[in-house]
């Protein structure tokens, strides 16, 4: 869960002045309506949180570091389990002893819940005054000004989620919190249809950003004192603006002066290409770390997810990345439970993970989303030999991390800066480019800054280093 803070976002410099985007500096900003947005759910969704920021900041509006202090209110949701739609419940329940002190207080429910809920939102929580899907944005500035109006009788609670199959927000400015990583979102939508999978259905269809475009602000965003930029799309893979592909767009990425590092996520293992190994090995700039979701690790349940892989083709394209990138991160999603799922296929997942050596992995039990194909399926496994089954994997996971961990004591890395230790207030600490965090004993050595270590110790997922001396 993220909150845009009023301390710490970036001054925008959209040079393109008919460009919507933030015109206000923050510490100067006079105008009284303050907007404060909480986020669930991925990366995509944090990104959606700076591109709202920042339509509203373009029209004058500033942030707010509370939600008390705030005169709208919004919350950026996630549908992918039902538990991440419960959170969003709950949390929205506690602003509504706001509403009632501050009847002039709105509050909006944006991104992936208010696509698939849409009206029921409004229906069962009347306090909520507005609900926008991710394709409706746009809209923002006018639904406000109509639930600000004073006519209010007349204009009653606003739901917007048509699927815009063409918006890519591309000349949109987003407000970021001032850092060392920006998120920037290449693509929209997914087209997959993962059959556990709510994203195409909240999501709509895939489309990109042209990568012009993207190099644009991507040059903006070194002028912003960013060094490292994650770019992000559901299956980043599938990228196309009608002449590049994702290789070419990391390849031109990495050539933009100022940027250090480049990251991106996520990659479906259907559509990873040796093109695109090739271009990460062959760019020191673009980050040896895939995110590879695996899901599970039974052919048979990959057909019944749809995912369009078997086990055979995925061990294949790991040995492909690693024939091609060492040192290489490589990260995944499970889900176990999955209906149909037998312990015979579960075992198949934990041989997988003990034979490819993930660095990590999140493990997630399946969660039936309404309208998704597999939420039909029989075979429904139960809730406690999920719990069991997760557990197994994480324990089995710990063990691999700490152990590949303990193999890099004594290695030497870089690592970029991003801060203070957050267990330490005389530590430092960064990631290599594996994505692995290491923490260092340092006050001194500022965000953004590459430096080279050497590991010296391992504890639980966490590396220590020092920093050798350079002569
Ligand atoms: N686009 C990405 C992932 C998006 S959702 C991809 O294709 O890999 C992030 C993760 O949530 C998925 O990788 C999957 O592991 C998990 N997930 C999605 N739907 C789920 C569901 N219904 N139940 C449990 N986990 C789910
Ligand atoms: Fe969901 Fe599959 Fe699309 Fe990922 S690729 S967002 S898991 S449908
Ligand atoms: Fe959740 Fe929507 Fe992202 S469902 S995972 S916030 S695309």
């Amino acid at each position: 869960m993220f909150s845009v803070r009023a301390d710490e976002t970036s001054k925008q410099s959209c040079r393109h002045t008919e460009k919507v985007g933030p015109k206000n500096n923050n510490s100067s900003c006079t105008l009284p309506m303050k907007y404060f947005i909480e986020t669930y759910g991925c990366q995509m969704n944090k990104y959606d949180s700076e591109l709202v920021a920042g339509i509203l900041e373009g029209a004058g509006y500033c942030p707010s570091l509370r939600p008390e202090d705030a005169d709208v209110i919004l919350v950026n949701t996630c549908s992918v389990r039902q538990h991440a739609e419960q959170r969003v419940l709950q949390r929205l329940n506690s602003f509504k002893a706001l509403k009632l002190e501050r009847p002039d207080l709105k509050i909006g429910v944006l991104g992936c819940m208010a696509q698939r809920l849409g009206e029921k939102i409004l229906v069962e929580k009347p306090f909520i005054d507005f609900v926008i899907g991710p394709d409706s944005y746009r809209n923002i500035l006018q639904v406000l000004n109509g639930v600000h109006s004073e006519q209010r009788e007349s204009s009653p609670k606003i739901f917007l989620n048509e699927y815009e199959s063409k918006e890519t927000y591309a000349d949109v400015c987003p407000v970021r919190v001032r850092g060392v990583n920006a998120w920037v979102a290449v693509m929209r939508g997914c087209n997959n249809y993962c059959t556990y999978c709510i994203v195409p259905y909240v999501r709509g269809r895939e489309r990109s950003r042209s990568a012009q475009n993207v190099i644009e602000e991507i040059r903006r965003l070194v002028d912003e004192g960013f060094v490292e930029v994650t770019l992000l799309g559901q299956n980043v893979n599938s990228y196309w603006d009608g002449e590049h592909d994702f290789a070419d767009l990391l390849a031109m990425v990495a050539k933009v002066e100022g940027i250090e590092r480049v990251r991106f996520a996520t990659s479906h293992p259907k559509d990873l290409s040796e093109k695109l190994v090739r271009v990460i090995a062959e760019n020191e700039k673009i980050c040896n770390h895939i995110h590879l979701p695996v899901q599970s690790g039974s052919t048979r349940i990959l057909q019944l997810m749809n995912r369009h892989y078997s086990r055979e083709d995925f061990l294949a394209k790991v040995e492909m990345i690693r024939k091609y990138l060492n040192p290489v991160g490589l990260t995944t999603d499970i889900i176990v439970g999955f209906p149909g799922e037998e312990e015979d296929d579960f075992r198949q997942t934990v041989e997988l993970v003990r034979e490819v050596e993930f660095d990590s992995a999140f493990v997630f039990k399946y969660s039936p989303r309404p309208g998704t194909r597999a939420a039909q399926f029989d075979d429904v496994v139960s809730a406690a030999e999920k719990t069991r089954r997760l557990e197994e994997i994480n324990t089995l996971q710990k063990e691999i991390t700490k152990s590949k961990n303990r193999q890099l004591i004594g290695q030497r890395g870089v690592i970029l800066v991003e801060g203070r230790s957050k267990k330490s207030e005389t530590d430092v600490m960064g990631r290599l480019e594996t994505n692995k965090i290491v923490v260092i004993p340092n006050t001194i050595l500022p965000k953004g800054k590459l430096v080279e270590v050497t590991i010296v110790g391992a504890d639980g997922v966490t590396l220590f280093g020092r920093v050798n001396h350079q002569n």
